[in-house]
């Protein structure tokens, strides 16, 4: 369990000085009762001696009457004095006497043995009783041989019983009105010290703790208010300055970030324009591949036009049926130069593509440079209309990318009977597209670097090293999906996935 240090600290006060209040409490009571029970005690011992002292005095002069010893103790009586009692040396009650107004008490309490040790040794005793709350005393008699009647041996004993109820009283009064003074001055203490410990220190540092959370999920701007010059105010304000200055780190990072982002961005713009006009001199050569075909069919019409015309055979149907050919030939030839062109145009927006139609169009870039090579291609879509979400070029440019590394990698080594096969299957909400080749493989040394940028095994002139890493580039950052190689059996196996939901 934690308690928060605002009510912790007024807490630890509050028991504190309710410990302190109980404790001065119980020592001042202590002393009271003791105060007051030495002052019964010392009235007491005067009482009784003086009233020794008159009874042996007023023996001398003869015999003393009971009507004297009542006469004595008279003036005593009417104060705590509650009662009296004279004894012979027998211990035998001669003289004895209770005050009216207390009739309650009237219990007649003698101790002989008490009694009997006192007028022996010629000492006064005395003794507290609790719980009847009355003072026990018992004073030596010293009287004369020749004492009269009341007290015809020379020794005795006076027991004299005070009633200090009415005393006790009057202290515990005095003790609960002190306590409560107390207990008030400690709790109004109490209060105060509480109040000025939230409002100077508790208040702030909650204020400062809650700033700092508010820092810590991100709130950059936060403030805390203090005036005054304590520690607490410093720390305050250094905590202020603190937050000020990782607002503005983070900041200058935001810029800086955002300005690498940025940066990288371009790169991989520019990087990827360096790819594409890097193909472009191969895609010329496929281009003069692709029109070669035509080109000798166009070759061959003029040729049969120019024949029938000398012969004399050329009438209108036979040229119509060779100039429609002709169109026929130059408007497949102008598709393969739109096709091209269209490659190189970079995309503004990313759309849904049909993979199908992107593989074929890439076949018919390439189909002549393949040809020449000797390079059976493989295209297996299992689903004819998976879509794919992106830049459509972009990812021509990597199908381009894998076909020619396959390609060089299949003449390079020399392969007989050459192989590229390409597959495209959904699953679940997943596309994979898959590139291979059986052209012996990627060798375990190097396959972890080939998708790092300018690797690359070719000879200058042959290879940039940037294919793979734009590749990757493009399918993972720009697309979101996943690219792999393996070796397989024949060869290398280039695998992308794609999650089919949308951005
Ligand atoms: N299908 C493959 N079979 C064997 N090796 C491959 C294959 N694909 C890539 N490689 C190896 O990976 C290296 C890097 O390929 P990458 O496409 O990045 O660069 P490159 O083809 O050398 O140059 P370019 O920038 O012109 O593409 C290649 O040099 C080659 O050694
Ligand atoms: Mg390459």
């Amino acid at each position: 369990m934690r308690i928060p240090l605002k009510y912790l600290l007024p807490l630890l006060i509050f028991i504190t000085g309710f410990f302190l209040v109980s404790l001065q409490t119980y020592l001042y009571m202590h002393d009271e009762y003791s105060k007051m029970l030495g002052k019964s005690f010392t009235q007491a011992k005067i009482v009784g001696n003086r009233l020794a002292s008159h009874i042996a005095d007023e023996t001398r002069n003869g015999q003393i009457l009971n009507r004297k010893i009542a006469s004595l103790t008279a003036p005593y009586m009417a104060d705590t004095l509650d009662q009296v009692g004279i004894y012979n040396h027998k211990l035998e009650l001669e003289f004895s006497r209770h005050i009216a107004s207390h009739p309650q008490d009237k219990k007649e309490i003698f101790n002989r043995a008490v009694a009997l040790k006192v007028a022996q040794e010629q000492f006064s005793d005395l003794k507290y009783l609790k719980e009847a709350k009355h003072i026990v005393g018992y004073f030596p008699l010293d009287l004369p041989a020749h004492t009269g009647k009341v007290l015809s041996k020379n020794t005795g004993v006076i027991q004299l019983v005070f009633d200090i109820s009415t005393e006790y009283e009057e202290t515990s009064r005095t003790i609960i009105k002190n306590a409560l003074m107390n207990i008030s001055i400690v709790t109004i203490m109490v209060l105060v010290f509480s109040f000025l410990l939230y409002y100077f220190v508790l208040r702030r540092l909650n204020a400062l703790h809650k700033a700092t959370s508010k820092l810590i999920q991100g709130d950059f701007s936060v403030h805390v208010h203090s005036k005054g010059n304590d520690e607490l105010t410093q720390v305050i304000h250094t905590f202020n300055t603190m937050a000020l200055e990782i607002s503005a780190y983070k900041h200058t990072m935001e810029e800086k970030v955002q300005y690498a982002v940025n940066e990288r961005a371009e790169q991989t713009k520019i990087l990827i324009q360096q790819s594409r006009l890097a193909s472009m001199g191969e895609m010329i050569g496929n281009i003069a591949h692709q029109w070669r075909q035509p080109l000798n069919a166009l070759g061959l019409i003029i040729q049969k036009i120019e024949i029938f015309y000398e012969r004399g055979k050329l009438d209108k149907e036979n040229l119509k049926e060779n100039v429609q050919n002709a169109s026929l030939i130059i408007d497949n030839m102008s598709r393969t130069i739109n096709d091209f062109r269209d490659f190189f145009k970079p995309n503004k927006q990313k759309e849904y593509f049909l993979i199908k139609e992107l593989v074929s169009n890439v076949m018919n870039l390439l189909e002549a440079g393949l040809k020449q090579s000797q390079i059976s291609v493989t295209v297996e879509i299992k689903q004819p209309g998976s879509l794919l979400y992106g830049f459509k070029n972009e990812f021509s440019q990597v199908l381009i990318n894998l076909i020619n590394n396959s390609k060089d990698a299949l003449i390079e080594r020399k392969i007989v009977d050459k192989k590229i096969i390409i597959r495209a299957e959904n699953r679940d909400e997943t596309l994979f597209i898959r590139v291979e080749d059986n052209a012996g493989g990627i060798s375990e040394e190097i396959i972890d670097r080939i998708f790092e940028p300018y690797y690359t095994t070719k000879e200058e002139g042959k290879g940039t090293g940037i294919g793979l890493y734009m590749s990757k580039m493009i399918v993972e950052e720009n697309m979101h999906g996943l690219m792999r190689v393996e070796n397989t059996d024949q060869g290398a196996a280039f695998s992308m996935i794609f999650k089919s939901d949308k951005e």
